[in-house]
């Protein structure tokens, strides 16, 4: 579809992704999963994918990368995600996406991989051992958003800068082959908590990949662990202040007060007015009866999910096909664009 200046107008449409890399956390679920619900549920199409080529980036033994594709489809079920509103699946069935993150290979620049920060955490010191996927993930990314026009991606805060290169990319194709075809994408990062952090520090991210598993809560954990986990959450020795300016310099506070906001749906004012004043012994134990109210029906739908894979096998190829259908005709228009000759579909 064209307007009036022949420029390409593109319909809503939603896409985004999470490793299966380990179990969820709940910084997941609040920075990614609880959006992509609500955007279901708004009636624009939703395209959500486990993706799973982004997650051998780094070592996965086989049988866990199979495992936690599953759990990661079946977490997605339990906290609302419906496979007939959504298509889910995950990457590797799609071929389109390696194929479309190759050209871009070719229009992203090294020095604007060289800035993303992600890589620079994962890598660490040891850059020279990291893998190149490791470095070029970031254009494997924005071919996933691309290779549907996606228009609309909800993430946690730490996506923002791999999003800008997506619009980068796309910005760069468009020019260099004088078309008006890849969308620039809109990021969506909203909500209370759209940056979890660890519960033992709360100056670093919730993380899948932090050592401590005392550091997060994951959507496995049953009720007791969830308890425990927020009951030995590091805290300060001060009562919760009275107003939200009160939480500068207080990492720990501000993230448990977050983090209720986030699960009751509520602004973190709003938390703040309600527990003015009270000391962590009592808010911890409102907190985890929360988490749990959450967390345990999710839990629950997850276990009953997981004891059929077959069924969760062909919720994954269902939404493959249905993936592809969309993918395969932007990706030959793509080839098109770049004279690639092609005398057979794909
Ligand atoms: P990942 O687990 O790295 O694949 O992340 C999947 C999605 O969850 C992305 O949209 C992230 O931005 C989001 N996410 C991961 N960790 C957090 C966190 N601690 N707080 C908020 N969002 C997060
Ligand atoms: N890079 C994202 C993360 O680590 C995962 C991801 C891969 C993604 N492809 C995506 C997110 C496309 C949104 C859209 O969290």
């Amino acid at each position: 579809m064209t307007d009036q200046t022949n420029a390409v107008v593109h319909t809503p449409r939603v896409f985004s992704g999470i490793q299966p890399s380990g179990h969820l956390t709940l910084g997941n679920y609040l920075g990614a999963i609880r959006r992509f619900v609500e955007m279901q549920e708004s009636g624009i199409e939703t395209i959500y994918c486990m993706v799973d080529l982004h997650a051998i980036t780094v070592w996965q033994d086989p049988d866990a990368l199979c495992h936690a594709t599953r759990e990661l489809a079946a977490g997605f079920i339990a906290s609302g995600l419906d496979p007939k509103k959504s298509i889910l699946f995950n990457q590797s069935q799609v071929s389109a996406h390696a194929q479309l993150g190759w050209v871009f290979n070719c229009v992203a620049r090294m020095g604007w991989l060289n800035r993303m920060t992600q890589f620079k955490d994962k890598a660490g010191k040891n850059r020279e051992a990291a893998s190149v996927g490791l470095f070029a993930y970031p254009n494997l990314m924005a071919a996933d958003i691309l290779v549907y026009h996606a228009t609309h991606v909800p993430v946690g805060e730490d996506q923002k800068q791999h999003l800008e290169l997506t619009r980068d990319i796309a910005e760069k194709f468009n020019h260099d082959y004088k078309v008006d075809w890849f969308p620039i994408t809109e990021p969506v990062i909203e909500g209370a908590a759209t940056r979890v952090m660890s519960l033992r520090d709360g100056t670093k991210k919730m993380s899948k990949s932090d050592p401590s598993d005392m550091s997060r809560i994951n959507l496995t954990d049953d009720a007791d662990t969830i308890a425990k986990k927020i009951r030995k959450a590091k805290t300060d020795p001060e009562p919760l202040p009275d107003s939200i300016d009160g939480l500068e310099g207080r990492p720990e506070a501000r993230n448990l007060v977050n983090i209720y906001a986030g699960l009751s749906g509520r602004k973190p004012e709003d938390v703040i007015d309600e527990f003015a004043g009270a000391q962590f012994g009592q808010f911890k134990p409102k907190l985890a009866d929360l988490a749990v109210s959450v967390l345990s029906p999710i839990n629950a739908e997850m276990n009953r999910l997981m004891a059929d894979v077959a069924e969760i096998d062909r919720i994954l190829g269902d939404g493959a096909d249905r993936a592809a259908a969309i993918a395969n005709p932007i990706l030959e228009r793509t080839f098109d664009i770049i004279g690639m000759v092609r005398s057979r579909q794909l």
